[in-house]
Parts: C-alpha cells; structure tokens; sequence
C-alpha cells in the first residue's frame, strides 16, 4: 500500500465551550484532491493549522509523507504550498520584491513556473502591496505561495473574496494541478469548484467529521430517483402498493437501480397510467446542504 501524503489521527483541539476539534481522523492519497467541507466555524481552519504546525494539538497528531507535523514542520515545508484563508501582505515591498525574497526563501533557481503562474493568473506585480486591490493581493499571495512548485497544496478557502473569473481561473489551476498529480487538500464552501476537483470529500461539523463519501461515486450514483404523476388517485394509490416508493398527495417517487431499469419501465409501469415522470438528478450541493443544516450523522457511500 502507499503511503498516504497526508494523514490526520484522532487530531484533537479543544477550545473549551464545544469549540474546537474532536477526533478528526482522514487521509489523502497521493494524487488525490481531497475536499474539506464543513459551515462556518466548524473547524477546517483549525486542523489546516494543525497541519501546517502552527498550533500543537491537544491529542492525535498529523502527519505529512510520514512527518510529524508538530515536531518536523520546517521538512514539510519544502513540500507543501499553503494559501491561507486571510491573507497577509508584508507592506511597503513592490510585487516583484516580495516574489523574488520568497523564491530566495524557497531556494527557487529559475522564473520558468513563475512565470507560468503570472501569466495564468493575468498578475502584473509591479507597484507596491500597499496600493494593490484585494483581487491583485490574492493572485500574488497564490503565486508567492506556489512559486516553488510544491507537490502538496493546503488551500484554505482559496476562492472566497474572487470574482467569477478569477474563481473560474482557481479551478483551472486546481485542475491543472491535479493532472500534474499534485496531492491537493481543498477546504471551501463553493460547490462549482469541489465539484470540477475533488475525487474524495469529507464533512466536519462542530469539529467533528459526519461524512465521507467518494466524490465520483456521488456523482454517477448507481441508483436513479422518479416522480411519477398518475391520472387519478386511485392510479396513485394502486401503483403505490404494486410498486411501492414515497406516495405524496399528487405523485410517487421511487428510487430505481440502473440496472433494474428495464424492468422498471418494462413491466412495473405497464398499465399504471404514468401521465408524468421527472427524474431527480442527483446534486451535490443538495446532498451537502442537507448536513448544514440537519443532524445527520455518519453516512458513507
Ligand atoms: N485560537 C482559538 N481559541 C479559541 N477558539 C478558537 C480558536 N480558533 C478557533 N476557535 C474556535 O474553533 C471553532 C472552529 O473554528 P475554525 O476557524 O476552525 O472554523 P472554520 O471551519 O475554518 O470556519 P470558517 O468557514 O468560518 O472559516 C470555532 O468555534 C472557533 O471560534
Ligand atoms: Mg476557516
């Protein structure tokens, strides 16, 4: 088996009045884009900081390419490019200055990803930090942060504060990077960019994870939803008992595997006077709305 890029064990943090985080447990493969989900305040930040080794947890521990993120962050540093959700320019330093003492910091020899990076992300990093509007503050922040190639991204809320255009660039790049099989961790509440990226997705909630599902798994889900409409209600009725599913007041839905399909329609629809179907495709951003708001607890799929 491969050794997991990232690894969270039993990572605990308690903040004292139900704040923090409680036995977060997940891995990240190599290659894989991992998405970090969860309401305002439910901890992504912190077990980010945790791995970044900012903060030193109150038990468990975390671990990257199989360092101990507490005790050997300064090693993991030199595989890890890390986008934090606010962003902090040093002041009164030029772009180009800024750029240039974090390639020195990085030991980056050569402009060729540099300039790969500005040009992808439309910056021109002359003027002073000071002068730069927010939108031009965070594509330097991303270059700067990424400058060195790193084969591990931590992104915090990468696109939270974009525009449209610049969001859609983010996932190009994202999408770039894992083709170029980076390991990604994606923490965001932004469903376009989850979806165009990641391959797996876990849920925390009050600091605790209650979800992990397998992204394309979610995606091309094996079993199809119908509302079917009956001419009159003793149709409605009379295929409710035949065929069971969930009778509302005007209609029926039932969830169908895709390979019973045909005889779905073949043979459980005949006769029954369908004057209506609508399919419910599945939907990310539905199935994610649903922890936010509802206790539901552990469901993998
Ligand atoms: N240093 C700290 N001291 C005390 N409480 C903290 C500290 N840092 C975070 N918290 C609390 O821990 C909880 C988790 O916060 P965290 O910032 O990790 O959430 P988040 O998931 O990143 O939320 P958001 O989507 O708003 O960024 C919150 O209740 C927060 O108030
Ligand atoms: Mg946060």
């Amino acid at each position: 088996m491969t050794e997991p890029a990232l690894k969270v064990e039993h990572l605990t943090k308690d903040f004292g009045h139900g704040r923090g985080i409680f036995d977060v447990n997940f891995e990240i493969k190599p290659g894989e884009v991992f998405g970090f989900l969860g309401p305002n305040g439910a901890g992504k930040t912190t077990t980010i900081r945790h791995i970044m080794g900012f903060t030193k947890p109150g038990q468990g521990s975390a671990s990257v390419l199989g360092m101990d993120c507490t005790t050997q962050y300064s090693e993991i540093m030199k595989h890890v490019g890390y986008l934090p959700g606010e962003i902090a320019l040093p002041e009164g330093v030029s772009g180009w200055e800024f750029i240039r003492s974090m390639q020195k910091m990085r030991g980056v020899k050569d402009d060729r990803y540099l300039n790969s990076l500005l040009e992808m992300f439309d910056l021109d990093p002359q003027g002073n930090t000071k002068r730069m509007s927010l939108g031009t503050k965070r594509k330097l922040a991303v270059v700067t942060a990424f400058l060195a190639d790193p084969e591990i991204l931590i992104l915090d809320e990468p696109t939270s504060g974009l525009d449209p255009a610049m969001q859609d660039k983010f996932i190009q790049f994202m999408v770039s990077e894992k083709r170029r099989n980076k390991t990604i961790l994606l923490s965001s509440h932004i469903f376009p960019e989850v979806e165009a990226t990641c391959d797996r997705i876990a849920i925390i909630k009050d600091g605790k994870i209650v979800s992990q599902v397998d992204a394309n798994k979610l995606q091309h889900k094996e079993q199809k939803t119908f509302e079917l409409f009956f001419a009159n209600r003793k149709d409605l009725e009379s295929a409710s008992l035949g065929i069971g599913g969930r009778m509302g007041d005007h209609s029926l839905t039932v969830q169908v595997d895709s390979q019973d399909l045909s005889t779905f329609f073949n043979f459980q629809l005949r006769d029954r006077n369908v004057i209506r179907l609508v399919e419910h495709k599945f939907n990310l951003e539905k199935y994610f709305l649903d922890f936010y708001r509802t206790d539901k607890v552990f469901k993998t799929l």
